[in-house]
């Protein structure tokens, strides 16, 4: 008993010197590099804990604000299985995102590959990137918005908006609203049976990006990451047959859209229509292959998907938090549809004149930060601030600590959409670098425009067609009280469910 005793002390006192010894050398090697101050945390896992848990509560703030108060606005941490450097920064957000290509290039795990498939725009690099790009940004530009899209957009809205009845969990309809937008965008199809079973895969295949730790699962952290796992997840077991599903359904929506390709080819080599699908077809210069469209359509349905139904469903949220905002909001909208008598639908100059709309937009992202930052990896050598950025390492520039720095907006943690509006001195006077919702750079989000137009349009709507059922007019009320949480991905936590009421028979 004596000999085990010993045993058991001397094996786990040599333990715990070999963890003060990596916290002591990472320590050191990190001071010697020349990085920016900071804490790697504990070995393996790093900071990724105190990460998750500040995330995964309505007030995520303290993680960064203890950081930039002790080491500054750039600083080192070691999140998600590597150390990082994370800048709180403007301006070495914006030196980050104008070098894409140059010194940083945007780095996301193999298993986002596995989702989005190796020809996705998010993982191209290089020239085909910038053709990519530059093509997808040619598809949402707000010509194209206001000759071809803006109709369909106004329709579908108002179709989904007009089957609500009773309780509706709007972060649900949201996003079943974007989805048929972005497949009759892409490819010209209205919601039927076809669309609603690519979606219900389509759910799954999203999923995997509420699997986060999954991208370290093979890596030398992966032992260490399986513990963030067996918290996150509870079972391990479950996570697995999870990941199967996930990529099951990445399967079977690549051969639903590589079967529609195909057939769009057959059709006079795709020219009838004129959607973005059509204008892929059409490339010259070797066109593309099937597969590298197939890619190319995943991963648009994945980045206009859930990123503009969050924010659809947190500018309702906010609002309904802001009487005097939603009140105005009102107004704004009451006075297009007089002006408009009969008809139903919206036209371009309608949308030109939501001016405090677009306020109520630029805040909600500003205050939700649904992408909350991006990560790159250093290509060289960086120096930064007087700092070293060592090459290979990974950098995350963060939009969230610049979105809520009192030094750039006043009383920056509230929202307060008339900050938006000019000379009002709310900090919101010069944008730029300050506001980063959609990225910057050679990676800036081509959806952009798209995103506003859609958000404008579901909240006229919505404003004027429906009542929250059981309350003033002028007030909304969730059915629920919901909270917002930040990880895996910023989504209230019960779906946000509201009982609404039609205010105009149709
Ligand atoms: C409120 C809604 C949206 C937000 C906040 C948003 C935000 C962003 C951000 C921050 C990036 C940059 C990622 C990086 O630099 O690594 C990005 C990229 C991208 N976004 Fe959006 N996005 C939104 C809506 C959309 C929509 C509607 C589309 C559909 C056209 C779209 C398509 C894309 C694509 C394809 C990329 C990748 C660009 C590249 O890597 O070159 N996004 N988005």
């Amino acid at each position: 008993m004596a000999f085990l005793l010993l045993t058991f002390l001397l094996c786990s006192s040599s333990l715990f010197l070999l963890f003060l010894l990596l916290l002591r050398n990472s320590r050191f090697r990190h001071r010697k590099l020349g990085l920016p101050p900071g804490n790697l945390g504990l070995p393996f896992i790093g900071e990724t804990l105190q990460l998750i848990s500040a995330y995964k509560t309505e007030n995520p703030e303290p993680f960064i604000d203890a950081r930039v108060t002790r080491f500054g606005n750039v600083f080192t941490t070691h999140v998600f299985g590597e150390p990082t450097v994370f800048s709180a920064d403007s301006e070495v957000n914006r030196f980050i995102l104008q070098n894409e290509g140059k010194l940083f290039e945007s780095s996301y795990p193999s298993s986002i590959s596995n989702l989005l498939g190796k020809h996705s725009l998010l993982l191209l690099k290089g020239s085909l990137h910038k053709r990519m790009h530059s093509l997808t940004m040619s598809f949402a530009n707000l010509t194209i918005i206001k000759d071809d899209l803006f109709l369909d957009i106004d329709r579908l809205v108002r179709l989904n908006l007009d089957s609500w009845t009773g309780r509706v969990f709007l972060q649900d309809e949201a996003k079943k609203i974007t989805f048929e937008l972005t497949v009759k965008q892409l490819m010209s199809f209205d919601p039927g049976e076809w669309t609603e079973s690519l979606r219900k895969e389509y759910l799954l295949l999203i999923d995997g990006f509420f699997a986060l730790p999954f991208p370290f699962f093979f890596t030398t952290y992966g032992r260490a990451i399986k513990v963030i796992l067996l918290l996150y997840y509870n079972n391990y077991y479950y996570y697995i047959m999870r990941l199967i599903l996930i990529l099951q359904a990445r399967t079977k929506v690549a051969e639903a859209l590589g079967l529609i390709v195909r057939e769009r080819r057959k059709e006079n080599g795709g020219k009838k229509k004129k959607d973005m699908l059509g204008a892929l077809l059409m490339e010259g210069d070797g066109g593309f292959s099937d597969e590298e469209i197939v890619d190319f359509l995943v991963a648009l349905l994945v980045a206009g998907y859930e990123t503009t139904s969050t924010i659809m469903t947190l500018a309702v949220k906010f609002l309904s938090q802001s009487p005097l905002a939603l009140a105005l909001l009102k107004e704004e909208h009451e006075e297009i549809r007089a002006k408009k008598q009969d008809s139903k639908t919206l036209e371009w100059s309608d949308y030109k004149s939501m001016l405090f709309t677009q306020c109520v937009v630029n805040e909600t992202l500003r205050v939700a930060n649904i992408i909350s930052g991006v990560f790159r990896r250093a290509m060289t050598d960086v120096n930064i601030n007087g700092y070293r950025i060592p090459k290979g390492w990974k950098v995350f520039a963060s939009f969230r600590a610049v979105h809520l720095d009192h030094d750039h907006y006043k009383e920056a943690r509230s929202f307060n959409p008339w900050r938006w509006q000019k000379n009002s001195g709310g900090g919101a006077a010069s944008p730029g670098n300050v506001f980063t919702p959609f990225g910057g750079g050679p990676r800036l989000c081509p959806g952009y425009e798209l995103a506003r137009v859609e958000i404008s349009v579901f909240l006229h709507h919505l404003v004027t067609r429906l009542r929250f059922f059981g309350f003033p007019i002028q007030s909304w009320v969730p059915a629920d009280e919901d909270k917002l949480v930040f990880f895996p991905t910023t989504r209230t936590l019960k779906r946000y469910p509201i009982d609404v009421q039609h205010r105009i028979r149709i």
